[in-house]
């Protein structure tokens, strides 16, 4: 399984890229504006940064709705780096931007997935990433990991070869059921990923082992 991290800061950017275990990035709007990043040229700059820190993919989202803007603005961020994937929202404008984006070339990442149908639609449209978002899927008492193991089963009955990205990860445990449950990849923030360190008996075991190092090492 592939690790994605999910912010558009820098230097969380940097240290997961430093741990040696990031595989690229995504971003959303509400992560760009949580920077503070504005404007389409300060966007496009923000992204080149990213994309020098990362050899993997990194996710740009598009703001527009409608085909036409979608794919202007697709073009635009496709252009900024060769490693940008283009992010679409599940709507019925953007599958039409999925489609049209394979005929030209540029990869995308069909995001905001709740169901299995449209995980199919994406699929069947073309898209390389399709992003189901656990954690909101967990907010409304459903079992968001149930959605991912569904994706798998039909993708691999159905040969599709969209990579499933589990989304909006909250927790260490989320990542490690997404990899039970057969994501391809997870995109999570910093924490979820330092997360993944933490077992009390570690502390303790080293603790241990330096204590008795010193006592005949002084
Ligand atoms: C996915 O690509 C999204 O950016 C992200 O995972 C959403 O997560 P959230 O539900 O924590 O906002």
């Amino acid at each position: 399984m592939k690790f994605f991290i999910d912010t558009a800061n820098l230097g969380h950017i940097r240290e997961a890229h430093e741990l040696g275990i990031l595989d690229g990035v995504t971003t959303n709007p509400s992560l760009m504006a949580k920077e503070g990043i504005s404007g389409q040229a300060n966007i496009g700059n923000h992204y080149r940064a990213i994309c020098e820190i990362v050899v993997g993919d990194v996710s740009a989202e598009v703001i527009a709705t409608d085909f036409k803007g979608m794919v202007e603005e697709g073009k635009r961020l496709a252009d900024l780096a060769e490693n940008i994937v283009v992010k679409v929202p599940m709507i019925k404008d953007g599958v039409k931007a999925i489609a049209h984006f394979v005929e030209i070339g540029i990869r995308t990442n069909c995001t905001l997935v709740f169901s299995a149908a449209q995980a199919i639609l994406a699929a069947k449209a073309g898209a390389s990433y399709v992003s189901p978002f656990i954690g909101r899927i967990d907010d409304t008492n459903w079992d968001g990991m149930l959605l991912i193991k569904e994706m798998a089963e039909i993708y691999a009955i159905q040969g599709y070869e969209t990579e499933i990205l589990a989304a909006s990860i909250r927790s260490s445990r989320h990542i490690v059921e997404a990899a039970k449950n057969g994501a391809d990849i997870v995109t999570c923030p910093l924490s979820a990923i330092l997360g993944m360190l933490k077992h009390p008996l570690t502390d303790i075991g080293l603790e241990q082992f330096l204590a008795d190092h010193r006592k005949v090492n002084g």
